[in-house]
């Protein structure tokens, strides 16, 4: 029989994760079938067991949902633990585990198809909200010189790199938080805007001298380019979208319920041809 998965969201109409899912399956010659599941924003919880009573055998959730994902699943996996967050529900067994590729899927963007391994390098993360703690502890363990958050609110930073703690050792120099008012003077290497402001077009406060040489603006939003990537551009550093961090989560997900790894640059090829 053929194998069910979903996303499950609210809005879920403009996910790109079917035609992801589709593809992947048409490559590596697997038998599944992945839709969208449009659930209401009280119904997360009765939307996601009503798929799995049906024999559905795996969920990728999307905003805002990614907590009570985590609030809903028996067990946590590899980075979702500490990211407090879910995007990849595993129902095989009757059981539910839940997984965080979000982080893989930006460390592998960075490393396999940008060519930007995080190794030593200066890493500047904004926004302190679910995206920031999905990839923390991914982005720690690729062992950069160190990592600071800036956030508007200082306060959220503050808490959050209080929460990564632990993984601090992985950065040779640690992590911390800073207002934007304080970034004035330090140069980043790789500078990844995770706050919604790339979804509004409100830039960050960053200062002028913010990039490196040669250093890496990365949105994680996809599909059109942000007042930060402009920003980015007029001030000489590359530039890039989310889209292959969405088509590498996809990937280790689709790794997680098939146990096959899917190739994912003519995916991502293919998207952007769209
Ligand atoms: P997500 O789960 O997508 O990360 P979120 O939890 O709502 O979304 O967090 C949004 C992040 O974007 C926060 O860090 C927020 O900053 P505050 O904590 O100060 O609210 C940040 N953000 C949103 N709009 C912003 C703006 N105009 N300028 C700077 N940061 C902004």
């Amino acid at each position: 029989m053929t194998d069910r998965y979903a996303v499950i969201g609210n809005p879920v109409e403009h996910s790109l994760s079917p035609a992801i899912h589709a593809e992947f399956a048409r490559a590596t010659g697997q038998d599944l079938d992945y839709r969208r599941i449009l659930a209401p924003l009280d119904g997360f919880r009765a939307a996601a067991l009503k798929f799995r009573d049906q024999g559905g055998k795996g969920l990728n959730v999307t905003l805002p949902f990614k907590h009570a994902a985590w609030n809903l699943v028996e067990a946590h996996s590899g980075f979702a633990m500490d990211a407090g967050a879910v995007n990849t529900i595993d129902f095989r067994e009757g059981g539910s585990v839940g997984h965080n590729t979000d982080g893989t899927g930006l460390v592998r963007d960075l490393k396999e198809n940008l060519g930007n391994p995080l190794r030593g390098r200066r890493v500047l993360l904004m926004g302190s909200g679910g995206a920031t703690y999905g990839v923390m502890e991914p982005l720690l363990r690729e062992l950069p010189d160190f990592v600071v958050v800036a956030n508007r609110t200082l306060e959220k930073a503050v808490a959050l790199v209080g929460h990564f703690e632990k993984f601090q050792k992985f950065a040779v120099r640690g992590i911390a938080a800073r207002p934007y008012s304080a970034l004035a003077g330090t140069r980043f290497d790789v500078v990844i805007n995770a706050t919604s402001a790339g979804l509004a077009d409100v830039m960050p406060p960053l200062p002028d001298d913010i990039f490196a040489p040669d250093a890496l603006a990365y949105e994680m939003v996809y599909g059109r380019r942000t007042l930060f990537m402009k920003f980015a551009l007029e001030r000489g550093a590359k530039t890039a979208d989310g889209l292959g961090m969405l088509v590498e989560q996809a990937a280790e997900s689709f790794f997680i319920w098939r146990g096959v790894r899917p190739e994912t640059k003519p995916v991502i090829e293919m998207l952007r041809k769209k």
